[in-house]
Order: structure tokens, then C-alpha cells, then sequence
């Protein structure tokens, strides 16, 4: 996380909002913004390095870097490439590329990296979660900017992890629903005089949609993989709105403790939320090995997805 944390009650100086509103309706009462002269690539870095140096290799080992983010660097190259420079990996020559799933960009990223081992094609895979969304928020959007906040998270996914790992995931996406949330920024698209180049989310209609979907995409995943929602142990869901991941468990009749929730100190991080919450869960012990975690997030495009994972 960027070390600057920006409260409920900064925000009150900065718009007409209130804590009040903003923890009630999404459980965030802090988020963290990145400084000036930090990139996406320099969050993704920090935490690539913390994870480098728990699964104990260096960064000329990987094959292949995957960048699951929404707000990267610049247009091109892709943010995998700077955090490969950052590493100091790149004359390995290793693949790297971003995936832009918005807030569902980590489970894309595992997914991805996960089918590339499983395939022979790699044996060892840094998947990172980075995004600096408070510099496409629109801070005069108060129904957005008390929303959105910066981090990165990274794993090494390796070919080697015996009977623990992936078990089962699965993607979805729905262009249909594409102007939901956009953010138009430097990409080709011509918005009319007046119109939105940074974050614009049609909140409530997003809502009913995301709690349904990841109802559906969850169960899926449990019934694939042959495993009661009694039987999960954790739940790391993306972090949009409390509201949210509360409605998507009492749905699948799994107790709201089970749930790693780090929405009130971090806001919506996007692509990040998943593996922030993730090392949070693994530094304060609320994951052990052999336990059943079950991820899911939803995000603009509209994305969707979810996992289980044998920790
Ligand atoms: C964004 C979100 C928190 C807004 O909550 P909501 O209950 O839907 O609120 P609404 O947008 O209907 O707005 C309700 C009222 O609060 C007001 N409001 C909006 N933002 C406000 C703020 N920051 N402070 C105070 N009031 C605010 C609105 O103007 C509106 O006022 P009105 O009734 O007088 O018109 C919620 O819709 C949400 O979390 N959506 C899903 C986000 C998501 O999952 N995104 C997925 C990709 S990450």
C-alpha cells in the first residue's frame, strides 16, 4: 500500500460527502493514494519483491510476468515490461504482459497463469494485482471518488505445489454492459463535448448486477469442483462495497466471518483488492495450510469470475 491514507473525514473537506454516508453504504472508511512521483509499476515492484523473496527465488527465475490492471503506466509498453525492468529481469527474456479486467484483473491474471502451467508452457509465474486508480478518479463525481484507492498485491504461481493450488475457476465477461463503468482516458475512443474521460460508474444498476452474477459464479465453481459452501474455510472476495460481499455469502449460506475483508482500510484497490486481501489473510493467520479459499470479484467490461484454491 502507498503509505499516504486518505479518510472519510478528509474527503469531507475535499466534497459534500460524510463518513457517515460513505461507511454506510460501503464500508470504507479509509484508502490509500499513491504519491506523486509513484507509477503502477512502482507499486507492482514492492509487492512483487515481498513475494519474490517469500517463495524464496529471484526474479531471473520466472517465465512469465502477468500484470492484471486497469490503471497501467502508459498505453505502451505494458506495465509487466516496467516492473520487469524494476526487477532487474529483464535480459531474462521472460514473457510479459498486462490483463485489463478491471477490478476482476487478478483472477484473470490466475486464471491465466494457472492454464499456462497447467499446459507445460511455464513452470513459474509472477501474477501481480496493480492499480492507481485515484489518477483516473473523477474527485468532482463524489458518488465515485470516495470509492477508489491504490495498491498492488503479486503470488508466484509454480508448476511444483503438490496437492495444494488452483482447483477450479471460471471466467466470465458481458460487453453488453460495457458503459456501466468506463474511463475513457488516452484510449481511441471520441467522447462527445461534455463527456467523461475519467471513472464513470452507473453505481445501483452495477450492484444488483454484481451480486447476482457472483452468486451464480461462485456456485458454479463449488459445484465443479465437488465442494459445499460449508466446507469453505475462507472467502476472499474483491473489495468493491461491503454491502456487496455481505448479500453474495448470505446467498451461499456462508457466514460473513469467513470473509477476509479489508474494504474499510483499503477502498475498491481494483485488480489489487484480491491479493491485498489475500496477504493480509496469509500475515494474520486467517488462512492455514490445506484450507478451501473461494475468490470472486466483478469489475467493469462487465467481468466476472471466481476461484478455489487448496491453500
Ligand atoms: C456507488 C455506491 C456505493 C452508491 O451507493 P447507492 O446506495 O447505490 O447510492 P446512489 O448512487 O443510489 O445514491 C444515493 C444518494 O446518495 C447521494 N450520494 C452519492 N455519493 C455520495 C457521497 N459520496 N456522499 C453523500 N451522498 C452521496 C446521491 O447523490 C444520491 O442522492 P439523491 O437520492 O438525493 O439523488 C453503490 O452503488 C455501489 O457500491 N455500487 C457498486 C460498485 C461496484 O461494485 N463496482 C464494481 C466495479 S468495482
Amino acid at each position: 500500500m502507498p503509505e499516504r491514507a486518505l479518510t472519510n473525514y478528509d474527503l469531507e473537506k475535499m466534497m459534500d460527502t460524510s463518513d457517515e454516508w460513505i461507511y454506510k453504504r460501503t464500508g470504507i472508511k479509509e484508502r490509500h493514494i499513491a504519491a506523486d512521483n509513484q507509477v503502477t509499476s512502482d507499486l507492482a515492484c514492492e509487492a512483487s519483491k515481498i513475494a519474490l523473496k517469500r517463495a524464496g527465488i529471484t526474479a531471473d527465475k520466472l517465465d512469465m510476468i502477468i500484470v492484471g490492471t486497469c490503471t497501467p503506466d502508459m498505453t505502451l509498453p505494458a506495465t509487466a515490461l516496467h516492473l520487469q525492468r524494476k526487477l532487474g529481469a529483464g535480459k531474462s527474456g521472460c514473457a510479459a504482459v498486462d490483463m485489463n479486467a478491471a477490478c476482476s484483473g487478478f483472477l484473470y491474471s490466475m486464471s491465466t497463469a494457472n492454464a499456462y502451467i497447467k499446459s507445460g508452457y511455464a513452470k513459474t509465474i509472477l501474477v501481480v494485482g496493480a492499480e492507481l486508480l485515484t489518477r483516473i478518479v473523477n474527485w468532482d463525481d463524489r458518488s465515485t471518488a470516495v470509492i477508489f484507492g491504490d495498491g498492488a498485491g503479486a503470488a508466484i504461481l509454480t508448476q511444483d505445489s503438490g496437492s495444494r493450488g488452483i482447483m477450479e475457476s471460471e471466467l466470465h465477461a458481458d460487453g453488453d454492459y460495457a458503459y456501466l463503468m468506463i474511463a475513457p482516458g488516452n484510449g481511441t475512443f471520441r467522447a462527445p463535448a461534455g463527456n467523461y474521460t475519467k471513472i464513470h460508474m452507473e453505481g445501483h444498476d452495477t450492484f444488483k448486477i454484481a451480486v447476482r452474477h457472483l452468486e451464480d459464479v461462485s456456485r458454479s465453481v463449488l459445484k465443479k469442483a465437488g465442494v459445499r459452501s460449508e466446507e469453505i474455510n475462507v472467502v476472499i472476495p474483491h473489495q468493491a462495497n461491503v454491502r456487496i460481499i455481505e448479500a453474495v455469502v448470505k446467498r451461499l449460506d456462508i457466514p460473513i466471518e469467513k470473509c477476509v475483508l479489508t474494504v474499510d482500510h483499503h477502498g475498491n484497490t481494483a485488480g489489487a483488492s484480491i491479493p491485498l486481501a489475500l496477504n493480509e489473510a496469509v500475515e494474520t493467520g486467517k488462512i492455514s495450510e490445506g484450507d478451501m479459499v473461494l475468490l470472486n470479484a466483478f469489475g467493469a467490461g462487465i467481468t466476472w469470475g471466481s476461484m478455489l484454491v487448496k491453500w
